[in-house]
């Protein structure tokens, strides 16, 4: 496999909705101006998918610079994947349907690609995105199922609103059962993976399934004394002439994962893009990393990790 094939790995998804590109570029930058200039270098970069969620309180920017961005480099919708994400204060199945409308508003585009449930809890419902009672314990809703918001995004997927649907944040005991009723089975799963949190066993269930594991925080959100600078990754980037980015990006392609990765900056898209395979022997050292660590505790709760508390955009 050449270098420009690795960078240029698409996955097919189920149910028709036709391949996802392995490397994709997230877009939880909390501040606007940042996200229009980190999109616009991400697009400048190569990528073509990019992972956004009307929680990121960001989709206008994204929106713009994608749109400013293509008529720039000449880039047709077709070559373009969008991802977004309903968020938790919008299960209930009347809400559906008009959060996809905003978002698609605000991303200015007339369909999406993949449509996911943020996170497999409800909050009530309204616009405030993170309800608190008084003791600051954040407000759930039980009046909604997670098998009724699925099959408002399966009515989504039946009238061509968006080609493939799937959950985020959500681990292989709740994965489970709504695998098991949905009439349309989730195309993806977007949870935190690294060689820290290699989620094996979710990756195994969705290898069986079809349904593509997409990966976030694959670089271990950049944090220090994470995979970036575990002596393994920066040992086989110092032999094969990459840096640890391109090695646990590489990785995680390798894997059969997509991911998301995250630059501010238009110089570390380049170098995030510029992947290449690593050998047989290298994948094997990663996957022998016994360190575990979890960074974003949102599979348990609903609440986000790595993002500000706040109202609807
Ligand atoms: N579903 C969910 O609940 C959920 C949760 C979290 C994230 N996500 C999605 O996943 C995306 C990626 O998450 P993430 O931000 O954790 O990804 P990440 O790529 O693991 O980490 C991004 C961090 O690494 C730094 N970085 C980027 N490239 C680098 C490089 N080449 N060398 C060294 N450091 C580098 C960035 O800093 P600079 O910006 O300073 O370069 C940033 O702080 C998000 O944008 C979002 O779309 C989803």
């Amino acid at each position: 496999m050449g270098a420009s094939d690795l960078r240029m790995t698409r996955i097919p998804l189920s149910h028709g909705g036709g391949a996802i590109p392995a490397l994709g570029f997230g877009t939880l930058i909390p501040d606007p101006a940042v996200t229009l200039t980190a999109t616009r270098g991400a697009l400048e970069a190569g990528f073509r998918h990019f992972d956004c969620a009307e929680r990121y309180r960001n989709e206008r920017e994204v929106g713009e610079a994608l749109q400013a961005g293509r008529a720039a480099l000449g880039i047709g919708r077709e070559e373009l994947f969008v991802t977004t994400k309903l968020w938790n204060s919008n299960h209930r199945t009347q809400r559906v349907e008009p959060a996809f409308d905003e978002s698609l508003r605000r991303l200015r585009l007339d369909d999406l690609d993949l449509y996911l449930i943020h996170t497999p809890f409800a909050f009530q419902p309204g616009d405030e995105q993170d309800p608190r009672d008084d003791d600051g314990n954040v407000v759930y809703d039980d009046g909604v199922s997670l098998p009724e918001t699925w099959s408002a995004m399966e009515d989504l997927v039946d009238r061509g609103r968006c080609r493939a649907i799937g959950l985020s944040d959500i681990t292989l005991e709740r994965l489970l059962p709504l695998y098991e009723s949905a009439r349309i089975k989730p195309a993806v799963v977007q949870v935190e993976a690294h060689p820290y949190l290699p989620e094996t066993e979710l990756l195994d269930f969705c290898r069986e399934k079809g349904i593509v594991l997409l990966a976030f925080a694959p670089l271990g959100h950049g944090t220090s004394a994470g995979p970036l600078e575990d002596p393994v990754i920066t040992g086989i980037a110092a032999r094969v002439g990459k840096t640890p980015a391109q090695v646990l990006l590489a990785w995680a392609v390798q894997r059969g994962t997509a991911l998301l990765t995250t630059s501010k900056s238009a110089a570390r898209a380049r170098e995030n893009f510029d992947i290449a395979p690593l050998p047989e022997d290298a994948l094997e050292a990663i996957n022998g990393i016994a360190t575990r660590q979890r960074l974003n505790d949102v599979v348990k709760t609903g609440v986000p990790g790595f993002i500000p508390r706040g109202k609807s955009a």
